[in-house]
């Protein structure tokens, strides 16, 4: 898969140990950013990443800040997107089964990189259940879009 992947200031370092990991599972790998420990704003990397996967240039995306709920709520602001904010294994594997996730977003203050890699091995790999129940789920979640499009 395709996968878009971007960090604030508290995610780099996560960032940067995840990206070799996710390309030796054989996925490719767009890295937005950002690459230091320079202070930035969460929105201004968890938009570029999920910009690509609403427009199905990216199959995935995968966002890190300290706690990944700043990353999360952007990027469940980009139409499209179903970001969920997982810190365990259970989770990552019910929220691609449930809710056909396409955007991960985590922690680096919260979980440590064993974790992590174990949390995006599971969500890339998971597929939705295709369940009707699901499929019917998510479907109103994502016809919210279309109900708030025209909200000032
Ligand atoms: C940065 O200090 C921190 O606020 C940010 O990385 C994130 O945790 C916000 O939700």
């Amino acid at each position: 898969m395709k996968i878009a992947i971007g960090a604030d200031h508290a995610g780099y370092r996560l960032k940067e140990e995840l990206v070799p990991f996710i390309q030796s599972l054989g996925h490719e790998i767009e890295d937005f950013g950002c690459n230091c420990d320079q202070s930035v704003d969460y929105p201004d990397y968890a938009l570029p990443v999920c910009d690509k996967v609403s427009e199905g240039q990216a199959d995935r995306g995968i966002l890190i800040c300290g706690t990944g709920i700043g990353m999360s709520i952007a990027a469940n602001k980009v139409p499209g997107i179903r970001c969920a904010l997982v810190h365990d294994m259970f989770s990552a594997k019910a929220t691609r089964e449930h809710n056909d996730t396409n955007v991960l977003a985590m922690g680096e203050r919260v979980i440590g990189p064993g974790i992590a890699q174990e949390i995006i091995r599971i969500w890339l790999e998971t597929p939705f259940s295709n369940g009707e129940r699901h499929v019917g789920r998510v479907g109103k979640v994502m016809q919210l879009e279309s109900k708030y499009a025209s909200h000032p």
